[in-house]
C-alpha cells in the first residue's frame, strides 16, 4: 500500500518559521537599512551588530521567500519590501508584523487552551484583568503598535470597501471604533461632498489625529472620544464599522447595532467591513485563521454573511447587501435603516 503525500503535513511543521523569518528581518530593520542601498551581509552586520553567519542565513532565507533579491553578493529590497516592509513607507505593514510577534505569536501558543475553554488568552499569557481593550493598551507603545497594525491593513482594504456601494447621497459618516481613520479617509478621497468622524475611546485619539492630520484631511475629518456601548453616538446618516462586530459576543453586538439603528434617520445606512466566511464555512483559509485569531485574542468570531443578514434584520435593518473584495483582508456590507 502506498503511503499519501506527506508534503501537506511537511509544510505545515515549518509554515511558523517562515513568519518569524519575516517578523525578524522586520525587527532587526534589515529593510529599513537596505532601502538606502543595497548591501553585502559583512556590512549589514556591521550595521545591525548581528553575527555575519547567522545574519547570512536569514537573508538567504529572505532571498528565498522573495522579500530581498541577492545580486553580485549585495542584498536588495525588491518592491514589495521598499512598499510594506520599511518603517516609513506611507503603505508600511510593520505595526501588524510588529503586534504579530510581541503579541499574537504568544497568544496563539495557547490556541489548544483556548480551543478548550473557548476564551482569549490575554489573561494568562500577559497578566491582568478588566475590559477586552485594556489587555491591548496596556503601554502607550501597545496602543500605538495595535493601531498602526490595524491603519497598515485598513490601507490596503479601506479604498475597496469605500467603492463597494455608492456613497456619494450620504453626508456626514461616523466611524465607530475608526482607530486611525483610515475608513473615513478612504471615503473623503472617494466622496468630495463627504464629512466624517472618527469615533473610539478617549486614550486613542492622539494617534487618530496625527494619522488625519498627515492625510490632509482635518478640515472634513475629526476625532470624537466615547465608548460606543455606553455613550450616545454622533448625529450620522451613515455609520462605519470595521472589525468591531468580530471582537464581542453577539449580545454585544445586538446592543451595538440597536443603538445604530435607533441613531439613523430613515434612509441611513450601516457600512461594515469584515472579512466573511464562504457559506460553507471551510474557506477561506484567511477568514478561518482570523477566526481562530478572535478566539485567542477577543470574545468574537468571523461569520457568513447569511449570519450577518439575520444579526441585522433583527436589530431591524433591511435592504441588506454583500460584498466579497478581492485581495483585500477585508469584506463589504451594508444595510439600510
Ligand atoms: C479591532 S480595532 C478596529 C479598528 C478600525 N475600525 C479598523 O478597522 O482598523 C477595534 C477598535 O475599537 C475601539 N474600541 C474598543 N472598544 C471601544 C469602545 N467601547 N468604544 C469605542 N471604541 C472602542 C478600539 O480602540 C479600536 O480602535
Amino acid at each position: 500500500m502506498s503511503l499519501p503525500n506527506p508534503e501537506p503535513v511537511l509544510f505545515l511543521i515549518e509554515a511558523f518559521r517562515r513568519s518569524q523569518a519575516m517578523f525578524t528581518a522586520v525587527e532587526l530593520r534589515v529593510f529599513d537599512h537596505l532601502e538606502h542601498a543595497p548591501l553585502g551581509v559583512a556590512q549589514l552586520a556591521t550595521l545591525i551588530q548581528a553575527n555575519p553567519d547567522a545574519l547570512e542565513r536569514l537573508l538567504n532565507t529572505c532571498v528565498n521567500l522573495e522579500l530581498l533579491q541577492l545580486e553580485s553578493g549585495a542584498y536588495a529590497n525588491p518592491p514589495i519590501a521598499s512598499t510594506y516592509l520599511i518603517r516609513n513607507s506611507p503603505h508600511s505593514i510593520i505595526g501588524y508584523i510588529e503586534y504579530s510577534q510581541k503579541a499574537l505569536w504568544h497568544l496563539w501558543a495557547k490556541l489548544p487552551e483556548a480551543v478548550r475553554e473557548g476564551t482569549h488568552r490575554w489573561e494568562q499569557v500577559f497578566g491582568g484583568q478588566g475590559e477586552l481593550f485594556s489587555h491591548y493598551y496596556k503601554t502607550d507603545e501597545d496602543k500605538r503598535r495595535f493601531m498602526m497594525g490595524m491603519h497598515g491593513f485598513g490601507m490596503i482594504s479601506s479604498p475597496q470597501v469605500v467603492r463597494a456601494f455608492d456613497l456619494s447621497s450620504f453626508r456626514h459618516m461616523v466611524d465607530l471604533g475608526g482607530a486611525t481613520g483610515h475608513l473615513p479617509i478612504a471615503a473623503c478621497q472617494a466622496y468630495p461632498e463627504l464629512r466624517a468622524s472618527v469615533y473610539d475611546l478617549p486614550g486613542v485619539l492622539h494617534v487618530t489625529r496625527e494619522v488625519i492630520g498627515d492625510s490632509g484631511l482635518d478640515s472634513r475629518i475629526d476625532a470624537i472620544g466615547g465608548d460606543f456601548f455606553k455613550d450616545p453616538f454622533p448625529d450620522a446618516d451613515l455609520y462605519a464599522i470595521g472589525r468591531i462586530l468580530h471582537d464581542w459576543t453577539r449580545a454585544k453586538i445586538d446592543l451595538l447595532l440597536k443603538k445604530i439603528h435607533a441613531a439613523l434617520p430613515e434612509g441611513g445606512a450601516i457600512l461594515i467591513a469584515e472579512k466573511l466566511l464562504d457559506e460553507s464555512g471551510v474557506k477561506p483559509l484567511w477568514t478561518l485563521l482570523q477566526s481562530l485569531n478572535m478566539l485567542v485574542v477577543t470574545e468574537g468570531k468571523e461569520r457568513r454573511l447569511s449570519e450577518y443578514k439575520e444579526i441585522l434584520e433583527s436589530a431591524g435593518f433591511r435592504d441588506v447587501e454583500g460584498v466579497v473584495l478581492l485581495n483585500s483582508p477585508l469584506d463589504a456590507i451594508l444595510a439600510r435603516k
